[in-house]
């Protein structure tokens, strides 16, 4: 396949949190690859900003380790290593202070692209912000990135917005969600929107139910004090699940652009019903050979957050009145399975004997591993011995159909930090949706702890507790199979 990558312009970006994580796992590797496929100018920039000092020399030989971790071995010449390593700089900033701001200005340059990633606790959202504008850095065009969690509820999300609006208008800021950066997700959009065949059946006359499923075999290992205080509805359904929901859910945007695609999303989280208590399973793992326990892992043996759950929605509108879609996401479950199925209803007359047995399409969109698309259609099995129907799979796997450029996912990051630069705001959440998002969210967690709901037990390994199976079995239906 010929290669469509087209050179951003030139910019400078500074990675506050330089030093971090989310840096070296993801920014760093994300930006080396995009180098690669030579869609950084020659005169873009990268500067990371951390706390510690030390010299430019040490963070690319820091850099230049993390690379080695994160990107496949194919893809690192070292001649091709040391390009990218010469773009890097770094300078000491002190976040709640006055030190090294003024060489970050300093150090700024004018007619290119400026863009200021906020890898950093949320708490210090205000401070940079505060700083990038008391020192005269950020011009007005400069756009910030910030990651979640965006807000822990709608009271601190809103005050998480109002502050960056003191110093940013809406269209300066880029609010990461990695989910709607990952090309399976993207193409959930080309399936509906680039197709006649599925989008005048997309809705509760032709669809049954639909199952959105993001499954994690890990436990949440070192990151327990972070994930106790959030459990899985802040740090997955909040904003992962509820993206996958409404680009499932949405109207056709009249354009794919940033507005007109975030007002459809928005009036998704908007039309969600309340949801029931009887409609919500929480759980937490047990311990395992994989590992220990979910309390043992947050280090909290009284613990009632919830390492996995499952609920039932209702879109309230015209188009999905009737059609419940359900949701589940865990920790430490058989497998990683990501997909979100459509389950079209049974043809409304069968012209075939009863015991020809009837069966419905199922269309799965597999957001990971394997990423593809499968539809099941019925047809009749071969052979003598009259009209017998089963359903057969019409299948896609992006890396068989598409070859090495199909296996070649890009990491959601390299998609969406290029976009920064580009200015394209399409695939970020706007405050708006993340606020409606925490008013959906808010009264479900506070009725936990007023009735004080305690997570089921679940064995590492299985598909969550019991009671997550029942909670389709009650309505006549079945989850997929997660391994
Ligand atoms: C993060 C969550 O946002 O997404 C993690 O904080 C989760 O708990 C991760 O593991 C999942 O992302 P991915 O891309 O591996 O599916």
């Amino acid at each position: 396949m010929v290669s469509r990558v087209i050179p951003v312009e030139p910019f400078d970006l500074v990675i506050f949190g330089g030093t971090g994580d989310l840096a070296r796992r993801k920014i760093l590797p994300a930006l080396y690859r995009r180098f690669c496929d030579g869609q950084m100018p020659s005169e873009a920039r990268i500067i990371g900003a951390a706390r510690t000092q030390q010299s430019a020399g040490d963070w690319r030989g820091w850099v230049g380790e993390a690379l080695e971790e994160f990107v496949a071995a194919a893809r690192r010449e070292p001649q091709t290593v040391a390009a990218f390593l010469e773009r890097l700089d770094y300078l000491a900033v002190d976040a709640k202070g006055d030190g090294g701001w003024q060489e970050l200005c300093d150090r700024m340059r004018e007619g290119v692209v400026q863009a200021f990633y906020f890898s950093v606790a949320p708490s210090l959202f205000g401070d940079l912000a505060e700083r990038l504008h008391q020192f005269g850095i950020a011009r007005a065009d400069a756009r910030i990135v910030v990651e979640k969690p965006f807000g822990t509820d709608l009271a601190s999300a809103r005050a998480l917005n109002r502050t960056l609006s003191e110093y940013f208008s809406e269209t300066q800021i880029y609010r990461i969600d990695h989910y709607l950066g990952k090309e399976t997700v993207q193409n959930l959009m080309a399936v509906r929107f680039g197709n006649v065949l599925f989008e005048p059946l997309w809705n509760t006359q032709y669809v049954d139910h639909v199952q959105i499923t993001v499954a994690e075999s890990v436990g949440v290992g070192g990151r327990g004090a972070y994930y106790d205080q959030s459990g899985a509805m802040r740090d997955m359904v909040q904003n992962h699940l509820m993206q996958l929901l409404c680009l499932t859910a949405m109207e056709p945007p009249s354009r794919f652009e940033p507005d007109a695609v975030r007002d459809e999303k928005l009036k998704v989280i908007r039309a969600l019903d309340p949801v029931l208590p009887e409609d919500i399973v929480r759980g937490q793992y047990k311990a395992s050979d994989k590992g220990p326990s979910y309390r043992e892992d947050a280090e909290n043996e009284a613990s009632r957050t919830e390492s996995f759950i499952a609920m039932k929605l209702h879109v309230a509108n015209w188009r999905w009145n009737g059609t419940p879609f359900y949701l589940r996401t865990g920790k430490r479950l058989k497998s990683r399975k990501s997909e979100i199925v459509i389950h079209f209803k049974e043809p409304p007359h069968s012209i075939f004997d009863e015991d020809a047995g009837s069966r419905a399409n199922v269309l799965s969109i597999r957001l990971q591993p394997d990423e593809g698309i499968d539809l099941r259609v019925t047809i009749k099995e071969p052979g003598p011995g009259g009209m017998r129907l089963i359903d057969v799979p019409l299948d896609m796997s992006f890396a068989e159909a598409l070859g090495a450029d199909g296996a070649d996912v890009p990491d959601a990051y390299e998609r969406l930090i290029m976009d920064v630069i580009r200015g394209n705001q399409t695939l970020f959440m706007r405050g708006d949706e993340v606020e409606a998002a925490w008013a959906w969210t808010d009264p479900i967690i506070e009725g936990w702890t007023k009735r004080g709901d305690r997570p089921f037990p679940y064995d590492a390994g299985s598909a969550g507790p019991e009671e997550a199976l029942m909670l389709l079995h009650k309505d006549g239906r079945r989850w997929r199979e997660i391994g």
